[in-house]
């Protein structure tokens, strides 16, 4: 199996950004941690970060035909992004949403995601822990 780890804008700043709300763990930290839970579960993984929205979308339009998954956690973009929901609902794969910080405990615009209206699964809240309950999750329901 082959999942596709697509981190949006300024999650390369863990371990400097807000860290009272992120934490203190650097993105590094964050690539190694889901490398290593994907070794565990015998899969493969790459793992994409962007600030950019438009290679977010190329990035996602590239796992058609080449992934099984994808975990994405699309940062700011989660809030605003169409264009992130239209790809990934054009590429069809088995997706989970992942955020390190809990979303509906903080503003109010970070109450709604577009990309939630087509992940069959959403994990927030649980820090590094989501992803890899995200990638447990996408191997034990493919078939
Ligand atoms: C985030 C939550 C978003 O609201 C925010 O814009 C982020 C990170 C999270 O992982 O908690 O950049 O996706």
């Amino acid at each position: 199996m082959k999942i596709m780890v697509i981190n949006g804008p300024n999650l390369n700043m863990l371990g400097i950004r807000e860290p009272d709300v992120y934490g203190k763990s650097t993105y590094a930290d964050l690539e190694n941690f889901v490398t290593e839970c994907c070794a565990q579960q015998g899969v493969e993984c790459s793992i994409f970060q962007s600030n950019s929205e438009g290679d977010i979308v190329t990035q996602i339009q590239s796992c058609y035909g080449t992934y099984d998954a994808i975990v994405i956690n699309p940062a700011a973009y989660t809030h605003t992004s169409v264009a992130i929901l239209d790809a990934l609902k054009a590429v069809a794969l088995p997706t989970v949403e992942v955020h390190l910080s809990e979303v509906s405990q903080r503003e109010e615009f970070r109450h709604f995601s577009y990309v939630s209206l087509y992940a069959c699964k959403v994990i927030t809240g649980k820090g590094f822990d989501g992803y890899k309950e995200a990638i447990e999750y996408l191997v034990s329901t493919n078939n």
